[in-house]
């Protein structure tokens, strides 16, 4: 690895940067508050600002403060979290929330190394909280800052090996300022997202042009390098929404997985084994138009069935088909609404939950 990068004037460039072209109005900025910033930086893992925004704000207003969102029932964090994606930050923001009020007396830990012990903070989380709130000078190194420092230092070390991504650490080390962690932490993340982009950088309206190893090659795409890549899956469910008396039979997911927790339509690996479960079901199916839903690793492609029981069907009877389905219970449409669902299960109930077949 070559590395031009001296660390006074680098820094010292992503500083001034940012002071003058950075992001400044966000909402978590301005603020020490540790539940603040906390919240912000786990919203902002996997989730670009724009849509973090709203939900943002929405967050706040209902959980004021981490003891608040500590006695909250998981199902109403779920409800604020729906369409953010990757539940399982939901999951442990609570979780978190709930342990900084039993082991911290509802007080955030004001180090990064006591930060990182928390549910859902890792090293970088860890490190751009403590920075932004304490002023600790302590390096972060999220996916957008792997890319900065990846190109400015020409560093070819593939990243899927540990040893690789232990020196890019001590060298996002090596790289940090003796004073102005916060606007070198935000500059960093700011560069990551406005100008060294991962496939259209911006190189020529760079700060750090001139330290930088990848920008001098002329092949800023070719960082950061790291050898195993994700394989894609393919996954195909007929999704079961079935109704009696106005109401919708929802179960709970595991709590691992994909929506992990959150009230969901049952599934069935194909409309063969649905029209088998069904054979003697009284009532009438609707097929509904199927869509695809795009996660990480996975397209996960749904079509969803409609199955209407008729009213006057007993509890009896009706009880025997839900027996058999994966744990759940009724909801009427409002009360589903308000719970957790997938994103594109609040889609489709708003689309067509108040219409009859
Ligand atoms: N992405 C992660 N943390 C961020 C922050 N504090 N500001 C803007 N984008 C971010």
């Amino acid at each position: 690895m070559a590395s031009g990068v001296g660390s006074a004037s680098f820094a010292a460039r992503v500083i001034d940067w940012q002071r003058t072209h950075g992001r400044h109005a966000l909402p978590w900025q301005g603020t020490r508050d540790p539940y603040r910033v906390w919240l912000s930086e786990i919203m902002l893992q996997q989730t670009q600002v724009a849509t973090v925004l709203g939900y943002y704000e929405r967050f706040l207003q209902r959980f004021p403060d981490v003891r608040s969102l500590a006695a909250a029932p998981l199902d109403e964090v779920f409800a604020l979290w729906s369409g953010l994606g990757y539940y399982s930050r939901a999951r442990n923001l609570h979780r978190c929330a709930q342990a900084v009020v039993a082991e911290h007396g509802g007080r955030f830990p004001a180090s990064s190394e006591a930060l990182a012990q928390l549910p859902g903070i890792g090293r970088s989380t860890a490190a751009a909280i403590a920075a932004f709130c304490f002023g600790e000078r302590v390096a972060i190194l999220d996916g957008n800052v792997k890319r900065v420092l990846t190109r400015a230092l020409g560093f070819d070390g593939d990243l899927a090996v540990a040893a690789q991504q232990r020196d890019l650490w001590a060298e996002a080390t090596r790289l940090l300022p003796e004073r102005g962690i916060e606007s070198y932490t935000q500059g960093l993340m700011d560069l990551g997202a406005t100008l060294c982009l991962a496939r259209s950088p911006q190189c020529p309206q760079c700060p750090v042009r001139r330290h930088c190893v990848a920008a001098r090659e002329g092949t800023p795409e070719r960082y950061p390098v790291k050898s195993r890549t994700l394989r894609r899956g393919r996954r195909e469910h007929l999704w079961l929404w079935l109704r009696w008396r106005e109401r919708l039979w929802l179960a709970q997911r595991p709590a691992t997985g994909v929506w992990a927790g959150l009230w969901s339509l049952p599934e069935f690996d194909s409309a063969q084994a649905f029209t088998a479960a069904s054979a003697d079901w009284p009532g009438a199916g609707e097929a509904l138009p199927s869509f695809t839903h795009v996660l990480t690793h996975l397209d996960w492609t749904l079509h969803p069935l409609r199955w209407t029981l008729p009213e006057r069907s007993s509890s009896a009877r009706v009880k025997a088909i839900t027996d058999a389905l994966p744990a759940g219970r009724w909801f009427g449409l409002d009360e589903a609404l308000a719970a957790g669902l997938p994103a594109p299960l609040r889609k489709l109930l708003m689309a067509l939950g108040a219409s009859s077949e």
